[in-house]
């Protein structure tokens, strides 16, 4: 493993693993570790020695989401944006993703997911989509790919409440593959990850671009809008409430706005 930052990664058996690794903020995705997971990404597409992407976690959390206070100092700008750049990459990936998920799963953390094609996570993870709750407004292609999984209203609780979800509630709404034991999910995904890389690769590739040929373009016009209302709300007296009340541990108020 190459542990030199937050993004561990190693390729071995064809299979490139990208490991967040931030443990002390939980996880939490900063710009260099999104600019990092979009730098393997894209490489790896092209790279014949690369036939699955693997990404996982740790064995408490996957990822607490974009960090929040980047979401002040640094919110993103546009298209050439670490968070951005991740997504259009995450998104446009050709090869197959797989996700092993243990613990919890916030924001970008089940967003990403939408991207994997499976997804294995342990059996106490909890997933959390608070984007409304923090005053912004749902990304990653979300609004476009959760109500094509689960239906409208499914989505809309999922998405206006923001709470969080447990690993059964997560697959009976279509985005999980598979429920482990919390200590055999990265042995599982990377079996399946093995798997995968034994398959024949180009039909492989042509069957993944099959599945999401109708709503390809769709969904890359949705992460662009969703990224430009995203970066207008982080402006809004909503989210400077939602935001200081994080870094103040105490509960927002958002009586005030209308
Ligand atoms: N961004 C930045 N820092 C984060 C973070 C995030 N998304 N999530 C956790 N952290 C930091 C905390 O500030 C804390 O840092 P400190 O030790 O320097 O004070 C540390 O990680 C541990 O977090 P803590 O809140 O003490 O752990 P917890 O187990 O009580 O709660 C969470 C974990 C993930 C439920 C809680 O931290 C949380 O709600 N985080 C924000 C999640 C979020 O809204 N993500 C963005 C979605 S768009």
């Amino acid at each position: 493993m190459n542990s030199s930052d937050q993004i561990q990664s190693e390729t071995s058996d064809s299979i490139l693993t990208l490991r967040i690794n931030r443990p002390d903020k939980k996880n939490a995705l900063n710009l260099a570790m999104y600019q990092n997971l979009a730098d393997h990404l894209r490489p790896a597409d092209r790279d014949d020695a690369v036939r699955v992407i693997l990404i996982s976690g740790g064995e408490e959390c996957f990822t607490s989401g974009n960090d929040l206070a980047d979401f002040l100092s640094a919110p993103p700008t546009g298209p050439e944006s670490p968070v951005m750049q991740f997504l259009s990459a995450i998104s446009e990936t050709r090869k197959p993703l797989v996700a092993a998920v243990n613990g919890l799963a916030v924001g970008i953390g089940v967003t990403m997911l939408l991207h994997c094609d499976l997804v294995y996570v342990g059996n106490s993870a909890t997933f959390q989509m608070p984007f409304v709750n923090l005053g912004l407004c749902p990304e990653a292609g979300s609004t476009l790919l959760l109500p094509r999984i689960m239906g409208h209203q499914r989505a809309a609780e999922l998405l206006l409440l923001g709470e969080a979800f447990n690993a059964e509630k997560a697959q009976s709404v279509g985005i999980v593959t598979e429920i482990c034991p919390d200590g055999d999910v990265l042995t599982v995904a990377r079996n399946r990850a093995l798997q995968l890389a034994a398959q024949p690769a180009a039909a492989v590739r042509l069957a993944k671009e099959l599945l999401k040929r109708d709503y390809a373009p769709q969904l890359r016009e949705t992460i662009a809008e969703e990224g430009k209302q995203f970066s207008t709300r982080l402006k809004s007296p909503e989210a400077a409430e939602a935001l200081q009340a994080f870094m103040q541990r105490r509960k927002p108020d958002f009586s005030r706005f209308n």
